[in-house]
């Protein structure tokens, strides 16, 4: 079986992995990264979004072997110090989420939206945020949490939404 070595929020791990091994199946069944979830079998819900070298993707839809040499950052990486990461500080105080299953996918898409786009307009993050499906929310908060989150992640005063 191949030998991958990959980082993953902030640790090196080094595996061996059936070729057909997919990235989310390593993060949660082997590593034990359970904050991303698995939504779907289709590829289309975007729950399972990690950061892999510093932009989203599915890790349902990437080969574990695929992330040899890389580095990935789960939702469980994203936090410093026990603070949680601006983003995710922004979805709570907009109340983003009911029950929470889309929310560390959304909140992986919306920081790499904003690492090509750092002040983003409604238009735009509903745009950039189109492979995330959330059942519950209705999407306005979520929206609303990322002007927050960008807003917080550029320094600015965060404005009453
Ligand atoms: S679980 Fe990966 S897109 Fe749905
Ligand atoms: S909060 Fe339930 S799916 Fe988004």
């Amino acid at each position: 079986m191949p030998r991958i070595a990959v980082n993953v929020d902030g640790i090196r791990y080094e595996e061996e992995v059936e070729p057909r091994l997919l990235l989310v199946h390593l993060l949660r069944d082997r590593l034990g990264k359970t904050g991303t979830p698995i939504g779907c079998d289709t590829t289309n819900c975007g729950a399972c979004t990690v950061l892999m070298d510093g932009k989203s993707v599915k890790s349902c839809s990437v080969l574990a072997v695929q992330a040899d040499g890389c580095d990935i950052v789960t939702i469980e990486g994203l936090g410093t110090d026990g603070r949680w990461h601006p983003m995710q500080q922004a979805f709570h105080e907009e109340h983003a989420l009911q029950c929470g299953y889309c929310t560390p996918g959304m909140i992986m898409a919306a920081i790499d939206l904003l690492r090509e786009n750092p002040d983003p307009s409604e238009d735009e993050i509903r745009a950039g945020l189109e492979g995330n499906l959330c059942r519950c929310t209705g999407y306005c908060n979520i929206v609303r949490a990322v002007r927050r989150g960008a807003q917080a992640m550029s320094g600015q005063e965060v404005k009453a939404s």
